[in-house]
């Protein structure tokens, strides 16, 4: 992989004769696997991890969405000899299909060091109900997804001893609510699971963290609750920004966390 320069910008803070500088994350020497990059979040994630200097491979399951999302980048997707950017139809639920996305990514640039997933989706599901497929259905969407693509990732990260593990979960995780059993069930496997693998893989210099929005400014949720303020949601950047700094060499020391995105609700 090239290194791509990324200006790093400095900014300092004057207090008297005291100059504090902070520098930006550089992710210009990583190779980032980004799930769910084609929903509503997911264009804002892909840019912040560009904007670091990261190459993102992103799976997809719909070509044209893929080739959207490539097209809509200019510059940040890099040249045809220098991507930095790979997009491939790849089922992230199938093992198989997810250890050969995991092959072509080390094909191209050599390495595999951030996994961060995005996928996801919403349905009311009641508790009291008996229709226990829906269930599944959450659970093969959020959880049978991200497992699969999470562990096709750890062979080449635990090769090297570097990795980084970022799921989006929900705070629904911590909580049941109303109308939305299958949803929190889903999201609470995908915690614990992701603690689980925190665990094992904490000397390894593999970190695997969760991050916990409770609603997100998207058009979706505008549409849904035409009557809420959507200033007090999360924005996609605010989302975007943690996700970005738990695949960072700084955040070494966090692992097996499960972060609120409270926004101001
Ligand atoms: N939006 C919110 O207010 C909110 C709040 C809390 C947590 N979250 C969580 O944050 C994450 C991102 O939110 P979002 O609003 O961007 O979600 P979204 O728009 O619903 O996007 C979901 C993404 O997941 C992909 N996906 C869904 N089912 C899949 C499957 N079976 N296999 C492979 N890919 C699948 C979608 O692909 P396609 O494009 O092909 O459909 C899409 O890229 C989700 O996990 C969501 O649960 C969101």
């Amino acid at each position: 992989m090239q290194q791509t320069k990324v200006p790093r910008l400095l900014y300092a803070i004057e207090h008297g004769h005291l100059a504090i500088l902070v520098a930006m994350f550089d992710l210009s020497k990583r190779a980032v696997i980004l799930t769910g990059a084609t929903g509503n979040i997911g264009p804002t994630v892909l840019r912040a991890y560009l904007e670091q200097g990261a190459h993102v491979a992103i799976p997809v399951r719909d070509d044209a969405k893929g080739a959207a999302l490539r097209d809509s980048l200019g510059d940040l997707a890099g040249t045809a000899q220098e991507p930095r950017i790979l997009v491939r139809a790849a089922d992230a639920g199938d093992r198989v299909a997810m250890e050969g996305f995991v092959e072509q990514v080390l094909r191209a640039w050599g390495r595999l060091d951030v996994v961060a997933n995005l996928i996801g989706g919403y349905a009311p599901s009641d508790a009291a109900s008996r229709d226990l497929a829906a269930y599944r259905a959450y659970w093969d969407q959020k959880v049978a997804t991200i497992v699969t693509a999470t562990t096709a990732c750890l062979r080449p990260m635990r090769a090297r001893s570097y990795g980084r593990v970022v799921n989006v979960s929900s705070m629904a995780a911590l909580k049941g609510e109303k109308g939305a059993a299958g949803y929190a069930m889903a999201n609470a496997a995908l915690l614990r699971w992701t603690e689980s693998l925190a665990e094992e893989t904490k000397r390894e210099g593999i970190t695997a963290n969760c991050v916990l929005p409770r609603i997100i400014d998207v058009p979706d949720n505008r549409a849904a609750m035409p009557k809420a303020d959507p200033s007090r949601w999360a924005t996609a950047a605010e989302v975007a920004a943690l996700v970005v700094f738990l695949s960072t060499d700084e955040a070494s020391g966090i692992t097996g966390a499960a972060i609120p995105i409270l926004a101001r609700t």
